[in-house]
Protein backbone atom coordinates (compact mmCIF):
# COMPACT_ATOMS: atom_id res chain seq x y z
CA UNK A 1 0.00 0.00 0.00
CA UNK A 2 1.16 3.58 -0.95
CA UNK A 3 -0.05 7.15 0.20
CA UNK A 4 -3.47 6.04 -0.56
CA UNK A 5 -5.29 6.17 3.23
CA UNK A 6 -3.68 10.27 2.89
CA UNK A 7 -5.61 10.86 -0.51
CA UNK A 8 -8.88 9.08 1.21
CA UNK A 9 -8.15 11.25 4.02
CA UNK A 10 -8.17 14.34 1.75
CA UNK A 11 -10.32 13.09 -0.22
CA UNK A 12 -12.86 12.99 2.88
CA UNK A 13 -11.29 16.30 4.55
CA UNK A 14 -11.67 18.81 2.00
CA UNK A 15 -14.16 16.84 -0.89
CA UNK A 16 -17.79 17.28 -0.47
CA UNK A 17 -18.61 14.08 -1.44
CA UNK A 18 -20.50 13.46 2.33
CA UNK A 19 -22.20 16.09 1.83
CA UNK A 20 -23.57 15.39 -1.96
CA UNK A 21 -24.30 11.94 -0.76
CA UNK A 22 -25.90 11.63 2.40
CA UNK A 23 -28.70 9.07 1.49
CA UNK A 24 -27.88 5.59 0.36
CA UNK A 25 -27.96 4.93 -3.15
CA UNK A 26 -31.75 3.95 -4.75
CA UNK A 27 -31.11 0.73 -5.59
CA UNK A 28 -29.81 -0.20 -1.89
CA UNK A 29 -34.15 -0.83 -0.79
CA UNK A 30 -33.95 -3.44 -3.92
CA UNK A 31 -31.03 -5.31 -2.19
CA UNK A 32 -32.35 -5.12 1.45
CA UNK A 33 -35.36 -6.75 -0.34
CA UNK A 34 -33.31 -9.61 -1.69
CA UNK A 35 -31.12 -9.98 1.12
CA UNK A 36 -34.11 -10.94 3.53
CA UNK A 37 -35.22 -13.32 0.77
CA UNK A 38 -32.08 -14.49 0.97
CA UNK A 39 -31.76 -14.70 4.54
CA UNK A 40 -28.36 -12.77 4.16
CA UNK A 41 -27.72 -11.48 7.53
CA UNK A 42 -24.20 -10.26 7.73
CA UNK A 43 -23.24 -8.30 5.40
CA UNK A 44 -19.09 -6.96 4.79
CA UNK A 45 -19.36 -3.08 3.47
CA UNK A 46 -16.08 -2.84 1.39
CA UNK A 47 -14.41 0.78 1.21
CA UNK A 48 -17.72 1.87 3.34
CA UNK A 49 -15.99 5.42 3.94
CA UNK A 50 -18.09 7.64 6.18
CA UNK A 51 -20.32 4.57 6.52
CA UNK A 52 -23.63 5.54 4.39
CA UNK A 53 -24.67 2.57 3.57
CA UNK A 54 -23.57 0.60 6.60
CA UNK A 55 -25.95 3.10 8.60
CA UNK A 56 -28.93 2.33 6.39
CA UNK A 57 -27.94 -1.37 6.69
CA UNK A 58 -27.67 -1.49 10.13
CA UNK A 59 -30.73 0.30 10.63
CA UNK A 60 -32.57 -2.36 8.52
CA UNK A 61 -31.18 -5.01 11.10
CA UNK A 62 -28.22 -6.53 9.41
CA UNK A 63 -25.23 -6.89 11.34
CA UNK A 64 -22.12 -5.40 9.13
CA UNK A 65 -18.17 -4.85 8.94
CA UNK A 66 -17.42 -1.62 7.30
CA UNK A 67 -13.80 -1.94 6.18
CA UNK A 68 -11.65 0.91 4.66
CA UNK A 69 -7.98 2.28 4.33
CA UNK A 70 -9.04 5.68 5.44
CA UNK A 71 -8.53 6.07 9.31
CA UNK A 72 -10.69 9.91 8.93
CA UNK A 73 -13.68 8.08 6.87
CA UNK A 74 -13.57 5.55 9.43
CA UNK A 75 -13.61 7.87 12.41
CA UNK A 76 -16.43 9.98 10.62
CA UNK A 77 -18.14 6.26 9.95
CA UNK A 78 -17.87 5.85 13.68
CA UNK A 79 -19.26 8.95 14.93
CA UNK A 80 -21.88 8.57 12.83
CA UNK A 81 -22.60 5.60 13.55
CA UNK A 82 -22.73 6.33 17.51
CA UNK A 83 -26.10 7.98 16.98
CA UNK A 84 -27.60 4.57 16.08
CA UNK A 85 -29.62 2.19 18.24
CA UNK A 86 -27.92 -0.85 17.68
CA UNK A 87 -24.42 -1.81 18.13
CA UNK A 88 -24.61 -4.54 15.25
CA UNK A 89 -21.37 -3.15 13.23
CA UNK A 90 -17.99 -3.06 13.26
CA UNK A 91 -15.11 -0.92 11.60
CA UNK A 92 -11.72 -2.16 10.38
CA UNK A 93 -9.40 -0.49 9.29
CA UNK A 94 -7.83 -2.73 6.26
CA UNK A 95 -7.25 -2.75 2.32
CA UNK A 96 -9.52 -4.19 0.11
CA UNK A 97 -6.64 -6.98 -1.37
CA UNK A 98 -6.71 -8.23 2.23
CA UNK A 99 -9.92 -9.47 4.43
CA UNK A 100 -8.83 -9.89 7.46
CA UNK A 101 -11.99 -12.36 8.44
CA UNK A 102 -12.09 -16.16 8.09
CA UNK A 103 -13.51 -17.82 5.16
CA UNK A 104 -17.43 -18.03 4.82
CA UNK A 105 -17.85 -15.43 7.23
CA UNK A 106 -20.66 -13.30 5.34
CA UNK A 107 -23.53 -13.70 3.81
CA UNK A 108 -23.41 -10.81 1.30
CA UNK A 109 -20.26 -8.20 0.90
CA UNK A 110 -20.95 -4.83 -0.89
CA UNK A 111 -18.81 -2.20 -2.52
CA UNK A 112 -20.32 0.88 -3.38
CA UNK A 113 -17.90 3.48 -4.92
CA UNK A 114 -15.07 1.82 -3.50
CA UNK A 115 -13.48 -1.17 -5.47
CA UNK A 116 -12.93 0.54 -8.67
CA UNK A 117 -10.46 2.88 -6.70
CA UNK A 118 -7.41 0.95 -7.30
CA UNK A 119 -5.46 -1.05 -10.16
CA UNK A 120 -6.48 -4.15 -11.90
CA UNK A 121 -4.71 -6.55 -10.15
CA UNK A 122 -5.49 -5.18 -6.58
CA UNK A 123 -9.20 -5.17 -7.61
CA UNK A 124 -8.91 -9.20 -8.99
CA UNK A 125 -7.01 -9.96 -5.06
CA UNK A 126 -10.27 -8.08 -3.70
CA UNK A 127 -12.21 -10.01 -5.81
CA UNK A 128 -11.05 -13.07 -5.08
CA UNK A 129 -10.87 -12.33 -0.93
CA UNK A 130 -14.63 -11.78 -1.49
CA UNK A 131 -14.99 -15.22 -2.66
CA UNK A 132 -13.30 -16.64 0.14
CA UNK A 133 -15.25 -14.67 3.06
CA UNK A 134 -18.20 -15.05 1.64
CA UNK A 135 -21.11 -18.49 2.54
CA UNK A 136 -22.02 -20.70 0.09
CA UNK A 137 -24.30 -19.16 -2.14
CA UNK A 138 -23.14 -15.55 -0.86
CA UNK A 139 -24.17 -12.57 -2.46
CA UNK A 140 -22.01 -9.81 -4.28
CA UNK A 141 -23.04 -6.68 -4.88
CA UNK A 142 -20.57 -4.12 -6.69
CA UNK A 143 -20.79 -0.80 -8.41
CA UNK A 144 -17.97 -0.33 -11.19
CA UNK A 145 -17.40 3.53 -12.16
CA UNK A 146 -17.71 4.10 -16.29
CA UNK A 147 -17.64 8.02 -15.96
CA UNK A 148 -15.98 9.17 -19.60
CA UNK A 149 -13.62 12.08 -18.09
CA UNK A 150 -11.70 9.74 -15.91
CA UNK A 151 -9.63 8.77 -19.40
CA UNK A 152 -8.77 12.85 -18.78
CA UNK A 153 -6.45 11.40 -16.07
CA UNK A 154 -2.73 10.27 -16.39
CA UNK A 155 -2.77 6.67 -17.50
CA UNK A 156 -1.20 4.41 -14.84
CA UNK A 157 -2.19 0.99 -16.79
CA UNK A 158 -4.40 -0.43 -19.65
CA UNK A 159 -7.89 0.89 -18.12
CA UNK A 160 -6.63 2.85 -14.91
CA UNK A 161 -6.19 6.34 -14.56
CA UNK A 162 -5.07 8.81 -11.80
CA UNK A 163 -7.22 11.71 -11.52
CA UNK A 164 -4.64 15.13 -12.19
CA UNK A 165 -6.48 17.59 -10.10
CA UNK A 166 -9.85 18.52 -8.04
CA UNK A 167 -10.64 16.44 -4.96
CA UNK A 168 -10.03 13.13 -6.19
CA UNK A 169 -6.91 14.41 -7.31
CA UNK A 170 -4.37 11.74 -7.61
CA UNK A 171 -6.80 8.84 -6.83
CA UNK A 172 -6.90 6.07 -8.90
CA UNK A 173 -10.22 4.91 -11.12
CA UNK A 174 -10.34 1.99 -13.16
CA UNK A 175 -12.89 1.82 -15.96
CA UNK A 176 -14.37 -1.92 -16.76
CA UNK A 177 -15.46 -3.10 -20.13
CA UNK A 178 -18.54 -5.76 -19.80
CA UNK A 179 -15.78 -8.36 -21.09
CA UNK A 180 -13.14 -7.15 -18.07
CA UNK A 181 -16.17 -7.39 -15.61
CA UNK A 182 -17.03 -10.55 -16.88
CA UNK A 183 -13.66 -12.02 -16.98
CA UNK A 184 -12.86 -10.79 -13.40
CA UNK A 185 -15.76 -12.13 -11.74
CA UNK A 186 -15.74 -15.51 -13.64
CA UNK A 187 -15.84 -17.74 -10.48
CA UNK A 188 -19.13 -15.99 -9.76
CA UNK A 189 -22.39 -16.96 -10.69
CA UNK A 190 -23.60 -12.92 -12.37
CA UNK A 191 -27.18 -12.68 -11.94
CA UNK A 192 -27.35 -9.29 -12.97
CA UNK A 193 -24.86 -7.00 -15.08
CA UNK A 194 -26.78 -3.42 -15.64
CA UNK A 195 -24.85 -1.54 -17.78
CA UNK A 196 -24.15 2.42 -17.11
CA UNK A 197 -26.81 4.69 -18.57
CA UNK A 198 -27.31 8.61 -18.93
CA UNK A 199 -27.23 9.90 -15.95
CA UNK A 200 -26.07 6.82 -13.75
CA UNK A 201 -21.94 6.48 -14.65
CA UNK A 202 -22.02 2.80 -12.81
CA UNK A 203 -22.24 -0.60 -14.32
CA UNK A 204 -24.01 -2.61 -11.47
CA UNK A 205 -23.29 -6.04 -10.70
CA UNK A 206 -25.16 -8.41 -8.47
CA UNK A 207 -23.32 -11.82 -8.48
CA UNK A 208 -23.56 -15.17 -5.98
CA UNK A 209 -20.30 -17.41 -5.01
CA UNK A 210 -21.17 -20.60 -7.07
C1 LIG B 1 -15.86 7.35 -2.96
S1 LIG B 1 -15.65 6.64 -1.39
C2 LIG B 1 -17.18 5.71 -1.23
C3 LIG B 1 -17.59 5.45 0.21
C4 LIG B 1 -18.89 4.68 0.41
N1 LIG B 1 -18.85 3.33 -0.14
C5 LIG B 1 -20.06 5.43 -0.17
O1 LIG B 1 -20.53 5.11 -1.28
O2 LIG B 1 -20.50 6.38 0.49
C6 LIG B 1 -14.46 5.33 -1.67
C7 LIG B 1 -13.96 4.68 -0.39
O3 LIG B 1 -13.24 3.49 -0.76
C8 LIG B 1 -12.10 3.39 0.07
N2 LIG B 1 -11.08 2.59 -0.63
C9 LIG B 1 -10.56 2.78 -1.87
N3 LIG B 1 -9.59 1.88 -2.13
C10 LIG B 1 -9.51 1.10 -1.01
C11 LIG B 1 -8.68 -0.01 -0.67
N4 LIG B 1 -7.76 -0.49 -1.49
N5 LIG B 1 -8.88 -0.58 0.55
C12 LIG B 1 -9.81 -0.11 1.41
N6 LIG B 1 -10.62 0.94 1.14
C13 LIG B 1 -10.47 1.54 -0.07
C14 LIG B 1 -11.66 4.83 0.29
O4 LIG B 1 -10.86 4.97 1.44
C15 LIG B 1 -13.00 5.57 0.40
O5 LIG B 1 -13.41 5.73 1.73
Amino acid sequence: MGDEPQQWDRFWREGDFARRHTTPPEYMPELVTLFRKRRANSILDLGCGTGRVMAYLVSKGFLVVGQDISPLGLGMAQRAMSSASTRNFVLVNHDVTVLPFPDRSFDAVISINAIHHNRLRDIKRAVKEIYRVLSPKGLLFVNLTARAEIRDGEKVERGTYRTRDGTEKGILHHLFTASEIRSTFKDYRILQLTPPSEGKPHWLLLAEKR
